[in-house]
């Protein structure tokens, strides 16, 4: 069986750890003993930089910074859990990977280009073979966060922010055609989002 690397994105409030939680679930039901991770953390490196990264109410700092220690982690990631999964022969289900970074630190001028290039020398060829991208409208999301209540040094960004996030998910989505769908939940329940993911995995190579 040939390990597969599947990417969950989305906004905070988009159902992306539920929806995590329900398709390891539904490969662990096929036989594929996924692997779950999620970003940044899954690491001693990781977890740090994240403690670092989304501690609330921490001073700004340039976002090509932010991807410089969010592509730190990703790399971590990537040699020492995923590719040994992937090698093993096991499903990888990733919450946020490389579109992330364009969706949350690609705003500035010529920010786009100077990710793509970072993930194109970090991740390299090691690129997933699907990135599902929960899209949900802002304000839902913002509503959804907001009842729960925490927002991270991110999330507390605001509206305008928001949109911000969704336009860069578009462009990663531009850049990656080959491997990246963007899939509306914006209504549906957790069931209706479960299904249109599951038909989106059954369409890869197994
Ligand atoms: P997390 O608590 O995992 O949030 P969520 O449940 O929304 O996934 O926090 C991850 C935060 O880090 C989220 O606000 C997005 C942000 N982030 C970036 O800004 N850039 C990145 O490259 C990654 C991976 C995450």
């Amino acid at each position: 069986m040939r390990g597969r690397f599947l990417v969950l994105e989305g906004v905070d409030g988009s159902g992306k750890t539920t929806q995590a939680r329900r398709l390891v679930q539904y490969l662990t039901d096929q036989g594929r003993r996924p692997l779950h991770l999620r970003e940044p953390g899954g690491t001693a490196l990781g977890e740090k930089l994240r403690r670092l990264l989304l501690e609330p109410g921490r001073e700004e700092w340039h976002w090509s910074s932010e991807a410089l220690l969010f592509f730190a982690a990703r790399r971590e990631l990537l040699t020492t859990q995923v590719a040994p999964a992937l090698a093993a022969g096991r499903d990888v289900l990733c919450e946020r990977f490389s579109a992330s970074t364009l969706a949350y630190q690609g705003h500035g001028p010529d920010a786009a280009e100077f990710i793509l290039a970072l993930d194109a020398l970090v991740v390299a060829d090691r690129q997933p073979d699907q990135v599902l991208i929960l899209d949900l409208d802002p304000l839902e999301s913002l509503e959804r966060a907001g009842q729960r209540g925490l927002f991270d040094s991110f999330e507390a960004r605001g509206l305008a922010f928001l949109n911000k996030v969704r336009e860069g998910y578009r462009r990663y989505a531009e850049a990656r055609p080959q491997n990246t769908r963007i899939i509306d939940v914006s209504g549906l329940s957790p069931d209706a989002v479960q299904l249109r993911l599951i038909e989106a995995l059954e369409t890869l190579p197994t």
